[in-house]
């Protein structure tokens, strides 16, 4: 079987990071399954859909013209990559999440990832209910803080506006809807191996990731 190395955790905790590096050293695909909410809120936001109307969402969501090519993340004919970033999409994501069927349209364009050598796919239901069947399964973690920090820093980067306080305040709102929600409630899977990187640079993260795949 083909092998998949899943990597969940809470917002902002450099599982994207460490996913995509550990995809790199393996020569595997590489999911990043929360862009595909994010080009959900997206498309929502642009074609002015109502947070409310849950059909529209997974229509959207089941016909998602979207396209991966490298890094690079195409919505139709527009290049989004950066745009999928902006912290007003990630808030529309998370609050598109908690709807059963646009995480239900999302399975199918998420299950054709895996393929040969292998996958490492990054989210927040990776291992509980996507890739159940998984080699490894880690739950990545790192407190509020030095969450918010991370974040601060890769926005004020990308030239977005933060601060601190807003990250604080934001990271424990979307805390609090990925872990209550009715559907995929954020949680480690069953077998997945915790990994709390407080004070962890990403290289020794992905050190430990790639120790556990190879025991
Ligand atoms: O880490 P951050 O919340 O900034 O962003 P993300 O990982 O790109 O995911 C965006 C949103 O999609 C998250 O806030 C989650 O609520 C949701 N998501 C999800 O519900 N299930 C996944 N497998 C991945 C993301």
């Amino acid at each position: 079987p083909i092998p998949v190395i899943t990597i969940d955790g809470p917002t902002a905790s450099g599982k994207g990071t460490v996913a995509h590096r550990v995809a790199l050293q393996l020569g595997f695909h590489f999911l990043d399954s929360g862009s595909l909410y994010r080009l959900t809120a997206l498309s929502a936001l642009r074609h002015q859909a109502s947070l409310n109307d849950e059909h529209a969402l997974a229509k959207l969501a089941e016909k998602l013209p979207c396209k991966f090519v490298g890094d690079q993340v195409w919505l139709a004919n527009e290049n989004v990559t950066s745009a999928i970033r902006a912290e007003e999409v990630g808030n529309t994501a998370s609050k598109i999440a908690v709807l059963p069927t646009v995480r239900r349209a999302l399975v199918g364009l998420q299950l054709g990832f895996r393929a040969a050598p292998g996958l490492v796919a990054d989210g927040r239901d990776m291992g509980t209910v996507i890739f159940p069947q998984a080699t490894v399964k880690v739950f990545l973690t790192a407190s509020v803080e030095a969450r918010a920090y991370r974040r601060h820093k890769q926005l004020i980067d990308k030239g977005f506006p933060a601060t601190m306080e807003d990250l604080l305040k934001d990271l424990r709102e979307r805390d609090a809807r990925d872990s209550g929600r009715a559907i995929a409630p954020l949680k480690p899977a069953d077998g997945a191996y915790i990994l709390d990187t407080s004070d962890m640079t990403a290289d020794q993260a992905v050190e430990q990731v790639l120790r556990w795949y190879a025991a």
